[in-house]
């Protein structure tokens, strides 16, 4: 099996576990910084439309659908979107990025809004999907991306783009099937993005209130 497919089978093998987890708040640097940052960001435009791209359970669809946002969300693990679905009013999909990306999914719309939330974690399944996706953008829409501060890995002496072990770490012992997933520096990042049409990118680096460690950056950019 290829690295591309021990993500998706891992994910749907935690996803229960995953479900669990976010229900009892149980990240801390969610509750901490990240979900009020993404939060934000998405909303400082207001868009009247946004297309939640590897939505998970839907806590962030949620979110913005209570704040009057029309949500689509896509994610390839069904337990995902039928949870999704059960709490959210909302159009929501099971939909792999390959799927988004060769426009083989039902979503045909273009969006104020896409967000991607911690959620893109193999190469060439990043790579195809965000060069599709100024085709889902309007005339003006924005990407946002909010991922694991590069930065993190500075502090393992190994910042440097790979695939890297260590997908389920700190989360508990009841997540099983750990994959590698492939981290980018800050400017491999940029490059992507630049590379695949995206224009105007700035971030924001949401830090850990206490400690003033970086936990993740949101890169804001449009067409
Ligand atoms: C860490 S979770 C984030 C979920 C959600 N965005 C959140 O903020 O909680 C990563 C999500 O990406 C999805 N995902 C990973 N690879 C995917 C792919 N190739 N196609 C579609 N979804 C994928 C997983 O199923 C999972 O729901």
């Amino acid at each position: 099996m290829n690295k591309e497919q021990d993500i998706i089978q891992s994910w749907q093998a935690n996803a229960g576990n995953w479900i669990q987890i976010i229900e009892d708040g149980g990240i801390p640097s969610r509750k901490l910084a990240t979900n009020k940052a993404i939060i934000e960001a998405v909303c400082a435009d207001k868009p009247a439309s946004v297309f939640d791209i590897g939505c998970g359970e839907g806590w962030l669809a949620k979110e913005l659908a209570e704040r009057g946002i029309a949500v689509t969300g896509a994610d390839i693990i069904p337990a995902l979107i039928e949870s999704a679905k059960e709490k959210i009013k909302g159009n929501f999909v099971v939909a792999s990025y390959e799927d988004i990306a060769e426009q083989r999914s039902s979503i045909t719309d273009t969006f104020d809004v896409i967000v991607i939330n911690f959620a893109l974690i193999g190469k060439e399944s990043t790579e195809q999907l965000l060069a599709s996706l100024p085709g889902y953008l309007s005339p003006g829409g924005k990407l946002f991306i909010q991922t694991l501060h590069p930065h993190s890995r500075k502090q393992m002496d190994d910042y440097t783009s790979g695939w890297k072990p260590g997908s389920w770490d700190g989360l508990g012992d009841q997540f099983i099937q750990s994959y590698q997933w492939y981290f980018r520096t800050l400017e491999d990042w940029l490059e992507l993005l630049n590379r695949v049409g995206f224009s105007r990118i700035s971030f924001t680096e949401p830090v850990h209130p206490q400690t003033r460690q970086p936990l993740s950056v949101i890169f804001r950019c449009r067409v």
